[in-house]
């Protein structure tokens, strides 16, 4: 691994499991000092075990990230503890499969404050900071936000939400040091894919367009995206969404 990230300052939403852990590790693996924040703390404390047994250095605190509260909160923490912030990558989410007529609200309202909510405030706390190091934030979205999922409308809509959200703080911030993009993968071999609750009459046929043909990406295959993103490689991609779909939107 390379040094892209000695010196970095990078604040990771959701680092207690898969894509968030991943990225932890990649990018403490390349000289990053990392803050995770998670609602799991014993998520949060096996990856910086992780980090910190390969060398790399970790501190965190298990926060709630439904309310703009919580996230202010948890980003001044990291602020406190870090100094500064060079890098920012919202990965918590959460993901529940409905007919969307049975949906309850309180699922519409977890989906909408985790997925989009959250990246909204953990911008809106962050980036007074990352105008300061000409830092920038990586959001993860989904190809859900892309194309039309069954059974998932307001996951699909939060993730639509992220990749406007990332767009249009992109132009709003165009003249400046700050770069945001979004990362849009298809099926990933996390604890989001284990256990799902299906509707009990769910139309497999309908599910057939986001399976793909070439099965899950790993989570470290995401946080190589997501390391090049965040690094001075990706200096010129502003605004954009890089999918990672094995092709699932290119038909
Ligand atoms: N796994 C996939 O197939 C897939 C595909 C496309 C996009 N994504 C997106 O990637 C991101 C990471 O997902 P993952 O696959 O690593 O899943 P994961 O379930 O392993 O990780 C999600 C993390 O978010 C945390 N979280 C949930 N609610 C929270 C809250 N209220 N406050 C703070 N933290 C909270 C969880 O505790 C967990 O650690 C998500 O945004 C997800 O939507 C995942």
């Amino acid at each position: 691994m390379g040094d892209r990230f000695a010196d970095k300052r990078v604040f990771l939403t959701g680092a207690a499991s898969g894509i968030g852990r991943s990225v932890a590790l990649r990018l403490a693996s390349e000289g990053g000092t990392i803050f995770g924040v998670d609602i799991d703390e014993a998520g949060l404390a096996e990856t910086a075990r992780a980090v910190e047994a390969a060398g790399g250095a970790m501190s965190w605190a298990g926060g709630d990230l439904r309310t703009r509260s919580g996230c202010f909160e948890a980003v001044e923490r990291a602020v406190g503890e870090l100094g500064s912030l060079d890098v920012v990558g919202n990965i918590a989410g959460v993901n529940r499969f409905h007919n969307f007529l049975e949906m309850p609200e309180e699922d519409w309202n977890l989906l909408v404050a985790v997925n989009l909510g959250a990246v909204a405030f953990v911008c809106q706390a962050a980036i007074p900071h990352l105008l300061k190091t000409s830092g920038n934030i990586v959001n993860l979205a989904s190809v859900a936000g892309l194309m039309g999922q069954a059974y998932t409308v307001a996951y699909c809509a939060s993730k639509g939400g992220v990749i406007q959200l990332t767009r249009a703080l992109a132009m709003e911030y165009v003249k400046t040091g700050l770069r945001i993009n979004a990362i849009a993968p298809a099926g990933v071999d996390t604890a989001m894919n284990v256990d799902i609750a299906f509707p009990e009459d769910i139309d497999w046929k309908l599910m057939k367009p986001y399976m793909g043909h070439r099965g899950l990406a790993t989570a470290d295959e995401v946080s190589g995206l997501f390391a090049f993103l965040a690094s001075e490689d990706a200096r010129p991609v502003h605004g954009a969404v890089w999918t990672a779909d094995f092709g699932v939107t290119a038909g």
